[in-house]
This record gives structure tokens, sequence and C-alpha cells, in this order.
């Protein structure tokens, strides 16, 4: 449990699957999902999902399978509206994908479209016993995309053992070497900017806030009316809210963002955050103790999670910011199929969350700041 006084907070469940193949009756989405990549690239798998049959979820057990069939049908669901690229989408999610995504989306509180949660928490297996880590289901990008999904995993678990064993502070110190252990790594090296800019992103952007999607997504027998859904972002990571709230960090700006991705968590998710939202206050406990020690070590906390935050921008512009100068003079060589064509213009400035991108990172990592405590 956590070392705040009267903080009895448990941590959500992890992994959320340890399972890699849905029952049989599902190998349908099965197959197509292995196959992710050359479906799409050589432009068939719309063809494919129009042939699938219309499995019920009703036959999936418990929330390991649920997890998994989330991964499964939000991965095909991206492939399918982003098959053509940005000039190429569809209106309508057909029947026989939309109606068990929709189930299933019902059954474990997410929305209906790839979240954080399916792209990196369900999304990993150990390839053997030694440990070494590979992803479940995959998209176009290959090496590049399978670097960006284990990096942003290492993140992640980097903070959850410390959750588990010795309370959330814990976790904050382990997290605390987080950004020089990704640098010594060189953990970014498999993710080339070009596929990653020109390839991979648009796979990750929904239809809410996204220009090429204005008119939102109708999911076929579930509803007429189209619907609209923000696509994948760091946002939406549990970690990074926890810690924020442990340490009383407000972003006054960015709050409605925010708040909105917190929606796209698993459920215990969100609730772990917002219980550790209701706790008592880490930071009132430090400054009304009037300990210079704690109030340094509060602050190095503070400063880990800001400096975090820096390095994540440095990460974006030379992955985002600089790629996309690079593919403007036409000096980007994504080596990649069909799918690396031109890279979506809607996401030039903004995230495949929807934000705009530097002023949002830069305005949460300066409000990070504004949490040290000033002596
Ligand atoms: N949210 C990240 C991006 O905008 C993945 O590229």
């Amino acid at each position: 449990s956590c070392v705040l006084p009267g903080c009895a907070l448990t941590a959500p469940p992890s992994p959320l699957s340890t399972k890699t193949e849905l029952p049989a009756p599902y190998g349908p989405w099965m197959e197509i999902a292995h196959d992710l990549p050359r479906l799409i690239t050589s432009h068939r798998l719309r063809s494919h999902v129009h042939q699938m049959p219309q499995l019920s979820a009703r036959h999936l057990r418990g929330r390991e399978e649920l997890h998994l069939a989330h991964l499964v049908l939000s991965f095909i669901t991206m492939g399918y509206l982003w098959q053509e690229g940005e000039e190429g989408t569809v209106k309508v999610l057909p029947q026989n994908l939309a109606v068990p995504f929709w189930e299933v989306s019902q059954a474990l509180g997410l929305p209906p479209i790839l979240s954080h949660a399916d792209f990196v928490l369900a999304n990993w297996r150990r390839k053997n016993p030694n440990g070494n880590l590979d992803t479940i289901i995959s998209l176009p990008g290959a090496e590049s995309l399978r670097g960006f999904i284990l990096v942003t995993l290492l993140v992640e678990k980097a903070a959850v053992p410390g959750i588990k064993v010795g309370g959330c502070c814990r976790a904050l110190w382990v997290f605390a070497h987080l950004e020089s252990a990704l640098r010594e790594l060189n953990a970014f090296y498999f993710v080339d900017p070009a596929v990653f800019y020109a390839v991979i992103r648009i796979f990750l952007s929904g239809w809410k806030d996204n220009p090429a999607m204005p008119g939102g997504l109708v999911y076929e027998g579930v509803s007429d009316e189209p619907l609209a859904y923000s696509g994948g972002s760091a946002a939406q990571s549990t970690v990074l809210h926890a810690f924020d709230e442990l340490l009383g960090i407000r972003h006054s700006e960015e709050t409605a963002f925010l708040h909105r991705m917190r929606h796209y968590m698993p459920p215990p998710h969100r609730a772990f955050v917002e219980e550790i939202h209701r706790a008592p206050s880490l930071r009132q406990h430090v400054l009304s103790s009037g300990d210079a020690r704690l109030c340094a070590a509060f602050n190095r906390c503070v400063s880990a999670l800001a400096d975090f935050r820096s390095y994540h921008i440095t990460i974006v512009t030379k992955y985002i910011a600089v790629a996309a100068a690079k593919a403007k003079a036409g000096r980007a060589e994504p080596g990649d199929g069909p799918a690396a064509g031109k890279p979506p213009s809607a996401l030039e400035a903004k995230g495949t969350g929807g934000s705009h991108i530097f002023s949002f990172l830069k305005s949460v990592r300066d409000t990070t700041r504004e949490g040290l405590i000033r002596a």
C-alpha cells in the first residue's frame, strides 16, 4: 500500500492479458489480425473484412479474452479506416466488425477505438523464457512500429513494479531514472523517424478533432448517427495521470483534454487515478511537515517527471517536427511499401489524440515544474 497517511491504494491488475490467441471460433479475426501489415500495404484488408463472418462476442470468457479481442478488433478497425490514407477514408464501419467491437468495448468499459491500453498494455508477450519482448498484433511500419510500442511499454513497466511493491511513491523513484535509462539504452534506435511519421502515425489517429474525418464514423448495426472518438495517445497512459495526481500537479489549461482521455483507460485504471486524487494530499503532507529533506525528495520526484516530459518533447521534435520538415523537402525515404505514401497533413500540427502537439506538451511540462515546492 501507499506511504501516504490514510491511503490504502491498490494497484490495478497487470498485465491486461497473458493470452495471445482467442478461442477457435474467433479464428477468422485472428487470421486477419496476424496478417494486417501485408493486407493493408497490398490494399486488401477492406475486402477481407467484408468477407469476415459476423461473430458474436458472447463466447468470450473473462477479462483477458475480452482485452485480447479488443486489441484484435481495434487494430483491424484502424487498418480498415486508414488503408487508403487520409484521402481515402470511409464513413461506415461494416456491421460484422462494428457490432462485435461495440459489444467487447461495452463489456470492458472501453471506447470502440484503438487506445493506449490496446496499442501497448495488451499488446505484448514474452518471445522466450529470457524475457525478450515482442508485440502480439502489428500494423505497417515493421521494426519501427515494434520499437515504438516496446519503448512505450518500457515506460509503463518502469512505473508498475514500484506501484505494486512499495506504493506509488516508490514508483516515482523508479521512474526518476527512466529518462537517463532511455537515453543510455538508445531505446529509440529501431524507430526510424521517416517511417514513424509517414507510415505509423495515421493508424493511431481517430475520428474526433481530426480534419480527415470531420463527420465521425457510423458503426453499422450499432447507431445510425456517426460517433466521434479520439485516436490513441500517451495522454491515455494511467501511470502519468497517477504521478500527476500523486504530486498534486494541476494542468489548468489542458485539464479538459487530459480528463477526457481518462475515459479511454480501462475502468479499474481510471478508478485508481481517481482514488489517488481523493487520497490525502502528499504535497500538503510534505509542506506541513516542514522537513527540508522530505521537501527535497518531493522536489526530486517533480523534477524527474518534468525532465521526462522535456525528453518526450525532444523525441517528438525528432519524430514529428524534423520528420515533417524532411518529408516536405522530399528527403524522407520510408522503405515500407505502398502505405508509405504521403504523410497525413491532418497530423502535421496535431497529435494522434487530437491535441495541438507542442503547445500541449510544453504546457504540461511547465505546469509539472510549477508543482515544485519553493523554499
Ligand atoms: N501521439 C503520437 C503522435 O501524435 C503517437 O504521433
